[in-house]
C-alpha cells in the first residue's frame, strides 16, 4: 500500500496518508504528498482538497528514526509550503494524536476539523527540539503568541474543545459520526469561497500578532527555571518572540536553523534515545507470541502506603480490586487511603464525580483470604520482613487457583526464596511500584527464575494497561534502581567524608538538573527506616567495606529528617528549604579526623563525576550479571524512578558518548 493515496470524487480530491504505527511524515510521505500536489493540480475539475489519515491517528509527527540521518529532499517545511501555496481550499481532517509535524501540516492547510476526541499539540520540547516546520511562525499568527508558547514551550497536547475555542481548528465533529463525511460537507461549504490567505504570510488572520502584553523577559525567566536546564523550551519561547517581528520567509528560516542546532545537540540525542528505549524496553524476546491471560480483578494484601496506591493504580484503569488486611481497622484505614487518593485525583479533574463513585464501589475490602477466589493477579504490599511476607505467600496460595499470579511489592527481599515457598513457582514475579503508586509511571517487573513466558506476558500486558513504563529486572538485592541508588548513596557519603559537605553535593546534583540532592531527599523519606535496615545487615555486612556512620549518628541524636526538622539539614518549619547546619558540619568534621582522613575540598565538576561513575560502575555490574536486559534500561529506570536528569539521557547514555568523545 503506497504511503500517499489520492482519490478523484466529483469535485473533490481526497488525500490518504497510510504511514503506520502514527503516519508519520517520513521521507516516503513528503515525496508522495508532493506526488499527490502535482497529480491534483492536473485535475481542473477539482475545487477543494481533503486531507485525512488512514489508521488510529492523524500524523502524529515527524519520523525520529530520520533525525539521526542525512536529511532528504523534500523536506517537511517545502511540502508545507506547497500545501499553503495551492489556490483551491485543502482542509485537514483531525483524529487521534495531531502532534509535531502532524500540526504544522494541518497549519499548511485552510482549514481543519476535528473528531471531539482528537487532541492537538507540539511535544518537540520533549525531544530536545522546536517545531521545525512552521510551528513558531503559523501558530502565533492563528491563535495568538500567548496561546502558541503554552503549546509550544510545555509540549503538552490539548483537546479539540480547547483548540475550537482558540481557533486553532475551525470545526469539531462528533466522535461517533463519520469523518470524511463530516469533512466532506465542510468542503462542499467553502468550495466556492475565495480560499483563505496563507497563514505563514497573512496578517489578516492574527489575533495578537505583536502582544504588547507579554512581558517577554519573566516569561523567559519562569520557562528557565521550570525546564531545569533543558534548553529547547526557553530555545522556543525566544524563537516565537523573534519570529514575530519577522517578514514569514525570514521567521521560517530562523526556525529551522533554531530546530537543526538543537536536533544535531546533545540534549535532542538524550531525549530522543530515552523516548525509544522507553518503547523498546518491556519488549521481551521471550514473551514475543505470547497472548497475556484477560485480568479482571486484582487481590493487593496491605492497604497501606504502597498497597492503596496500587490499588488506586488498578481502579483508575479499569479493573476491580479485592483489598486483604490483617483486621477490620487497618481495612478501613485501607479503604480510607484509597479514597483519598481517588478524591484528589477528581481535585485534578482526572476523574468526574461519578467516576469516583463508580471506581470506589470497585474496591470491596476483607480479613478473610477467601475472597480472593475470583482474582487472577494478587500483589502482596505488606511489611518488608521475609517471614510475613512468605506467610502471606501461603494464604494466598492456599486459597486462589494453581494459574493465579502471585506478586510481591518488596524493595530487597529474595523473591526467588519467595516463590520456593508456594506450589507452581512459575506464577511467581516481583511487581515493584514506586511511591505513589497510582502517579510514578516506573515500574520494575522483577523477572523470578522460574517465571514462565505466561506470567511475564501478563505481568507486562498488566503494567501497560495501568499506563506504566515496565522495566523487567532479574532478582538481586534492590533490582536495578535501588541497587544504582545505593552505589551513589555510598559515593556520596564517601564524599562527605573524604571534605564535601551535604549543601555541597546538593547543590551539585540540582544544578546538574536532578530535582532535590541526595542528603535532602533522604531528609524527606525519613531517615530512620535505612537505619533501621543498617542494624538488620550490621551481623553480615562485610567488615572490609568502607563503612560510613553519619546517619546513624544523627538517627541517634533523634534527627530523622524533615518530619522532626533536623536531619542533614534544619528546616525551620514543614515547608521551608533545608538549612545547612553547623552542628552536622562539626559532626562530620568530627568523624574525618576520628578516621583519620585528611579532609580536601572538592568542586562539583568531581562531585558529579564521582556521583555518575558511581552509577555507571553498578550498572555495568547489573549488566554483567544480567539483571538489566539492556544499558538502555538502566537510564529508563533512573530517569523514571529517581529523577535522573531525562535531558541527559540517562548514566549509560552518558557513558556511551563519553566513550564515543574519548
Ligand atoms: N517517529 C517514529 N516512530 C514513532 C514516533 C515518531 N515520531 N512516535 C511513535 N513512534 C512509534 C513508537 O516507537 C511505537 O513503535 P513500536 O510499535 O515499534 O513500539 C509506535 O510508534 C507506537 O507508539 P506508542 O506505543 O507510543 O503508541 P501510543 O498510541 O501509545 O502513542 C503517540 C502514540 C501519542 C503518537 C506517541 O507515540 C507519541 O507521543 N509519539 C511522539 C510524538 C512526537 O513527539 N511527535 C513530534 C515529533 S518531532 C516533530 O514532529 C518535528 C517537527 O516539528 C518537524
Ligand atoms: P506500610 O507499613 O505503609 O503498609 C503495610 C501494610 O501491610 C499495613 O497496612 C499493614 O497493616 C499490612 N499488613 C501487614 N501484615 C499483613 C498481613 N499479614 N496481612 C495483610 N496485611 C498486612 O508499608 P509500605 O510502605 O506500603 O510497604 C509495603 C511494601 O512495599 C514493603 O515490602 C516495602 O518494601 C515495599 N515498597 C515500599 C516503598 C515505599 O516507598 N514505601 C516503595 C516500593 C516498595
Amino acid at each position: 500500500m503506497p504511503a500517499v493515496t489520492v482519490e478523484f470524487t466529483e469535485n473533490l480530491a481526497i488525500i490518504t496518508i497510510d504511514n503506520p504505527p502514527i503516519n508519520a511524515t517520513s521521507h516516503a510521505v513528503r515525496s508522495r504528498l508532493v506526488d499527490a500536489l502535482a497529480d491534483i493540480g492536473q485535475n481542473s475539475a477539482v475545487n477543494a482538497i481533503i486531507l485525512s489519515c488512514h489508521g488510529k491517528t492523524f500524523i502524529a509527527g515527524a519520523d525520529i528514526g530520520e533525525f539521526n540521518q542525512p536529511a532528504r529532499d523534500p523536506l517537511l517545511p517545502d511540502v508545507i509550503l506547497a500545501l499553503e501555496a495551492l489556490p483551491i481550499p485543502i482542509i485537514a481532517a483531525l483524529h487521534g494524536t495531531v502532534l509535531g509535524g502532524g500540526l504544522e501540516v494541518a497549519l499548511g492547510c485552510h482549514y481543519r476539523i476535528a473528531s471531539a476526541t482528537t487532541r492537538l499539540g507540539f511535544p518537540e520540547v520533549n525531544l530536545g527540539l522546536i517545531p521545525g516546520a512552521g510551528g513558531t511562525v503559523r501558530a502565533p499568527r492563528l491563535i495568538g503568541a500567548e496561546n502558541a508558547i503554552s503549546l509550544i514551550a510545555n509540549g503538552k497536547p490539548i483537546s479539540a474543545a480547547t483548540a475550537l475555542d482558540w481557533g486553532l481548528i475551525d470545526e469539531i465533529t462528533p466522535a461517533d459520526n463519520d469523518l470524511l463525511a463530516a469533512a466532506i460537507a465542510f468542503a462542499n461549504r467553502v468550495s466556492s469561497l475565495p480560499c483563505p490567505p496563507a497563514l505563514a504570510t497573512a496578517t489578516a488572520t492574527v489575533t495578537s500578532h505583536r502582544p504588547a502584553n507579554i512581558d517577554w523577559e519573566s516569561l523567559i525567566a519562569q520557562t528557565a527555571q521550570r525546564a531545569r536546564g533543558a534548553v529547547a523550551p526557553v530555545i522556543a519561547v525566544k524563537t516565537v518572540r523573534e519570529n514575530l517581528g519577522l517578514p514569514a520567509d525570514q521567521a521560517l528560516a530562523h526556525e529551522r536553523q533554531q530546530f537543526v542546532a538543537l536536533r544535531d545537540g546533545e540534549q535532542s540525542r538524550a531525549l530522543r534515545h530515552i523516548f525509544m528505549a522507553e518503547k523498546n524496553v518491556a519488549k521481551l524476546p521471550v514473551t514475543r507470541d505470547i497472548t497475556p491471560t484477560d485480568l479482571a480483578t486484582i487481590g493487593i494484601i496491605g492497604g497501606g502506603l504502597m498497597g492503596a496506591g496500587i490499588a488506586t493504580a488498578c481502579l483508575l484503569a479499569g479493573y476491580d480490586v479485592v483489598m486483604i488486611e490483617r483486621d477490620e481497622a487497618a481495612l478501613a484505614s485501607g479503604h480510607e487511603n484509597v479514597s483519598r487518593h481517588l478524591q484528589s485525583s477528581l481535585k485534578r479533574g482526572i476523574i468526574s464525580p461519578s467516576r469516583f463513585d463508580q471506581l470506589l464501589a470497585k474496591l470491596t475490602g476483607s480479613t478473610d483470604y477467601a475472597t480472593l477466589a475470583p482474582t487472577g493477579l494478587v500483589i502482596e504490599a505488606v511489611f518488608e520482613d521475609f517471614a510475613v511476607k512468605k506467610d502471606v505467600f501461603a494464604s494466598i496460595a492456599a486459597t486462589v487457583g494453581s494459574d493465579t499470579i502471585i506478586a510481591s511489592n518488596t524493595s530487597y527481599l529474595d523473591i526467588n526464596a519467595l516463590a520456593c515457598s508456594v506450589s507452581s513457582p512459575e506464577r511467581v514475579i516481583g511487581l515493584h511500584f514506586f511511591s505513589p503508586a497510582h502517579i510514578m509511571k516506573l515500574l520494575e517487573v522483577v523477572c523470578t527464575d522460574g517465571a514462565n513466558p505466561q506470567t511475564l506476558a501478563t505481568a507486562l500486558s498488566f503494567a501497560r494497561k495501568l499506563g506504566k513504563i515496565a522495566v523487567p529486572t532479574g532478582v538481586c538485592d534492590g533490582f536495578i534502581g535501588n541497587r544504582i541508588m545505593s552505589a551513589y548513596r555510598k559515593q556520596c557519603e564517601y564524599m562527605i567524608e573524604d571534605g564535601a559537605y551535604p549543601e555541597q553535593i546538593d547543590a551539585a546534583m540540582t544544578d546538574f538538573g536532578f530535582p532535590m540532592g541526595l542528603f535532602a531527599m533522604q531528609d524527606m523519606a525519613g531517615l530512620e527506616i535505612s537505619w533501621k535496615t543498617r542494624q538488620r545487615q550490621a551481623a553480615t555486612r562485610d567488615p572490609a567495606e568502607r563503612y560510613v556512620a553519619l546517619g546513624d549518628y544523627l538517627c541517634e541524636q533523634g534527627r530523622f529528617g524533615r518530619k522532626t526538622g533536623r536531619g542533614w539539614f534544619i528546616y525551620d518549619d514543614a515547608k521551608s528549604p533545608p538549612r545547612p547546619d553547623p552542628d552536622v558540619t562539626r559532626l562530620i568534621e568530627q568523624e574525618s579526623a576520628r578516621k583519620g582522613i585528611k579532609r580536601r575540598p572538592f568542586d562539583q565538576t568531581e562531585i558529579i563525576n564521582a556521583i555518575i561513575s558511581a552509577m555507571q560502575r553498578e550498572g555495568d555490574k547489573i549488566l554483567q550479571e544480567g539483571i538489566a536486559q539492556t544499558a538502555d534500561a538502566i537510564d529508563v529506570v533512573m530517569i523514571n524512578g529517581y529523577g535522573f536528569p531525562r535531558f541527559r539521557g540517562g548514566p549509560m547514555f552518558m557513558k556511551r558518548n563519553q566513550a564515543s568523545s574519548a
